[in-house]
């Protein structure tokens, strides 16, 4: 089954190379919605012990993978193993979502560690050399991080928020305070992702899943420049770095997020409008999504016409099929393949 030097399509179009057949992969495609996750979720304890056991994160990152045969992975792990390996306290409740000791007061930032704790996040490294081994070689393999808006929100705030009001109200009160949060997670994540690569991941991505909360001025400080500073850092050592972003809700804000970010691709969310992304992001970058998750959930009629609309929309460029934000737990897993199928048998 393995060939050396297989083509990768998933690598081909972050390359600038349209294929006739877009790659597909879901964004937390390893998850809750799959029987065999929840199965191993309960063996290993707690989330992060799952992210820490290599041999567990190895084995769910590769189920969705055997189930679907997706033109790429994403390593099993967490945007807030960051924070954690700052030293911050971080636990995931079931059916709650993350909790971390608040980090809500200039104080309390003063204090705040420079550099992580390496050693901690080495089993992320060392699942993705196991999965690289196993991997066929014709499918990528994803690293990624969150991006320092979106990890400082959970941060601050020490838990998700419907709209992120802590950490917006510290940028605007405290200045100084969050962006020297922000900085601490440019470097530390520009770090990590290198040594996801080392450890064999083919491409980054970067979620910065809540940008879409900050108005156009505070979007370029704390969005766009903490990823251009980390793409940056990335590519002095690794030039060439295939990097995506994801800055979920950035709508017309997105041209500039590529311009200046200098990112490969894109991932869109399902509200994106396709003339402006054909025409100002499609026409400079790769891009990926962006079909609703609802849909999915949905499926039947109107999952094939959501589907046909994204390929309508954008397989005529460089298309990655995505979802426009992570597969939810009560997904049917028999859409997942009819979505499957139609993407595969689609040609432009
Ligand atoms: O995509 C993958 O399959 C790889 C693994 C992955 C997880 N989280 C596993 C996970 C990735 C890429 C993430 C990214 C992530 N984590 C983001 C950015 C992307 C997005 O979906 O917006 C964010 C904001 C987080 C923070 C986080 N982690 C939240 C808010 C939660 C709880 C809510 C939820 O979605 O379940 C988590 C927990 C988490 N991370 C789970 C998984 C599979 C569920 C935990 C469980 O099994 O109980």
């Amino acid at each position: 089954m393995t060939q050396k030097s297989a083509v990768k399509p998933f690598l081909e179009v972050l390359s600038g190379q349209r294929q006739k057949v877009p790659p597909i992969w879901m964004m937390r495609q390893a998850g809750r919605y799959l029987p065999e996750y929840r199965k191993v979720r309960e063996k290993a304890g707690g989330f992060l012990d799952l992210c820490f056991t290599p041999e567990l994160a190895t084995e769910v990152t590769l189920q969705p993978i055997r189930r679907f045969n997706f033109d790429a992975a994403i390593i099993f792990s967490d945007i807030l193993v960051i924070p954690y390996a700052l030293g911050r306290a971080v636990s995931f409740e079931v059916g709650e979502g993350p909790r971390l000791d608040p980090l809500d007061t200039p104080e309390k930032v003063a204090a705040l560690a420079a550099k992580a704790d390496f050693a901690k996040l080495e089993p992320v490294y060392e699942a993705l050399r196991r999965v690289r081994r196993e991997l066929d070689s014709g499918i990528a393999l994803i690293g990624f991080c969150g991006a320092p808006f979106t990890v400082a929100t959970y941060m601050v705030a020490g838990q998700g928020t419907p709209d992120q009001a802590p950490a917006r109200m510290m940028a605007y009160s405290h200045p100084d305070a969050f962006a020297k949060i922000i900085d601490a997670l440019v470097e530390n994540s520009v770090e990590y992702l290198l040594g996801q690569l080392q450890g064999g991941a083919d491409a980054l991505q970067i979620f910065d899943t809540w940008a879409g909360v900050l108005p156009p001025r505070e979007f370029a400080r704390w969005s766009i420049e903490p990823t251009r500073r980390i793409v940056e850092g990335v590519r002095a050592k690794v030039p060439g770095a295939k990097i995506i972003g994801f800055p979920r809700g950035a709508g017309a804000l997105l041209p500039a997020y590529v311009e200046a970010t200098g990112v490969d691709a894109v991932s869109i969310d399902w509200a994106a409008e396709p003339s402006l992304i054909r025409e100002r992001v499609q026409s400079k970058v790769a891009v990926q999504g962006n079909l609703d998750p609802l849909v999915l959930i949905a499926g039947g009629a109107a999952l094939d016409r959501a589907i046909d609309d994204v390929l309508a929309n954008f397989a005529s460029g460089r298309l990655i099929f995505n979802l426009g934000h992570g597969i939810l737990p009560e997904t049917p897993i028999a859409h997942v393949e009819q979505m499957v199928k139609r993407v595969r048998n689609f040609r432009a």
